[in-house]
């Protein structure tokens, strides 16, 4: 899974490049100052200083739809985050030939999307605003346009939810998303009963809850309660017999959206499910080459693999980094005025605290074996940003933008 992650990863590099090969000799041009007609000597490589980049670039933007789509490729738990603004761009030139580290500071806004579902974020829509999750990733990438290396060591997210208070104020009737509150057994009854009238409806196949995913609930004639929940594929009663000999496989293969609400004691109850790509049971009408990686990977794959053969396959499977649920800000401690400001949106990615800075073994990457370490330094922090920066939002409600 791992391994298959950082092949992407290299796979996109080469869709990537073909984009940025008029941009990025630009960029390192303005990096290595070339156009002055004679280069002064360098004899000591003095080490690159941090550039900051401007969030509007073209140049940031492509980076940073790269960094995201890694980011949710790593994930295996919630929902694909879409970009709404970059909030800080830096660039670490490294030693010649090997490229530079990019420390990316990005706004995101929680999709529909689940992240099993592999789709892209471009393709995913935002939640409507009374249902916004939103929040900030760090992020360090490596780009090495030569060797076609383009790699995420690390990342971080903080997210919460949109303020239900300034929700209920502008809006009171709209439901009130409560994203991880299991604690109404309505929400587990809202999940079985709909899987029940949708396995009802199936044919063949028959599926079982894995877990519930989000729960929002909203007064209309009486209460109603909506819940996500990703479903795997379960015995149908006819298959009672074989069902034992087939091993017992909990991967998620879809997610549904169900509803119960009741009106003068009368219950009803709906439900859709999607699936997700690799496991549709039937070809959904919607474009499947959505989010769809290049399927040759000779060029690409054959290297990785030699690759990966050397080096420890255990220190791959440690997660390059984790999303963080905090609750919404309308209970920010408001007493505490001495303890100074309080991050909203803490997000902490340190591979080293020294600030000159550590080395960081990159060595698998490369086709050749051979040692290659990268000089990887705190990440930078917000105030020695670009005047350029943050970027434009694509959803600049205060709301949702983290301060
Ligand atoms: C950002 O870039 C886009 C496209 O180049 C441009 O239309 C827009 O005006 C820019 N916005 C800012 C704030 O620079
Ligand atoms: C599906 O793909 C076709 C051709 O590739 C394209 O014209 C169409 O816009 C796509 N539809 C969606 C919903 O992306
Ligand atoms: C993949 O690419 C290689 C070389 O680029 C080519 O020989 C091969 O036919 C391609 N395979 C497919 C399935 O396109
Ligand atoms: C990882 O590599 C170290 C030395 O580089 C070796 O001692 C260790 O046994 C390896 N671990 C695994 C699980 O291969
Ligand atoms: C990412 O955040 C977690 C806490 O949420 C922290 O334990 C971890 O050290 C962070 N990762 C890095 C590389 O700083």
């Amino acid at each position: 899974m791992k391994s298959l992650s950082t092949i992407s990863t290299v796979i996109l590099g080469s869709k990537l490049e073909m984009e940025m090969s008029l941009l990025l000799p630009l960029a390192l041009c303005t990096l290595a100052a070339c156009g002055s007609a004679a280069p002064p000597p360098q004899p000591t490589p003095s080490p690159s200083p941090l550039l900051s980049l401007a969030c509007n670039s073209s140049y940031v933007l492509d980076i940073a739809n790269f960094v995201l789509q890694d980011i949710n490729g790593d994930r295996e738990d919630g929902y694909v985050l879409s970009l709404n603004r970059v909030s800080d761009a830096r660039e670490h030139g490294q030693e010649a030939g090997l490229g530079s580290l990019f420390y990316f500071t990005l706004d995101v806004l929680e999709t529909g999307c689940h992240v099993l579902s592999r789709r892209s974020w471009k393709n995913c829509g935002v939640r409507t605003l009374h249902k916004s999750v939103y929040g900030q990733c760090k992020a360090i990438f490596y780009i090495n346009k030569a060797r076609r290396i383009f790699y995420l060591p690390a990342y971080n997210c903080t997210l919460r939810p949109v303020s239900r208070s300034e929700i209920s104020m502008m809006c009171p009737d709209c439901p009130s998303s409560s994203p991880y509150d299991l604690s109404d057994p309505r929400f587990l009854e809202t999940a079985t009963e709909s899987l029940a009238k949708y396995n009802n409806k199936s044919p063949s196949k028959q599926y079982s809850l894995v877990k519930i995913t989000k729960t929002s609930s909203q007064w209309v004639f009486g209460p109603a309660y909506f819940v996500e929940y990703l479903i795997k594929e379960s015995c149908t009663k006819s298959q009672a017999s074989s069902c034992a000999l087939q091993p017992p496989n909990s991967v998620p293969v879809g997610i549904c959206h169900g509803s119960l609400s009741e009106q003068d004691s009368e219950k009803s109850v709906s439900v859709t499910c999607d699936f997700f790509k690799s496991q549709a049971p039937t070809p959904r009408g919607e474009n499947s080459t959505v989010d769809q990686r290049p399927v040759n990977l000779s060029k690409v794959e054959e290297p990785q693999q030699k690759n990966t053969a050397p080096t420890n396959s255990s220190a791959k499977a440690v997660p390059k980094g984790s999303v963080q649920y905090l609750p919404d800000l309308d209970n920010k401690p408001k007493g505490s005025q001495g303890t100074g400001p309080v991050e909203a949106f803490p997000v902490q990615l340190d591979l080293t605290t020294d600030p000159q800075g550590e080395p960081l073994d990159v060595s698998f990457l490369f086709l050749e074996p051979m040692e290659e370490k990268l000089v990887v330094l705190p990440f930078p922090s917000k105030e020695q940003r670009s005047a350029e920066c943050p970027g434009p939002a694509q959803e600049d409600n205060p709301l949702i933008l983290p301060p």
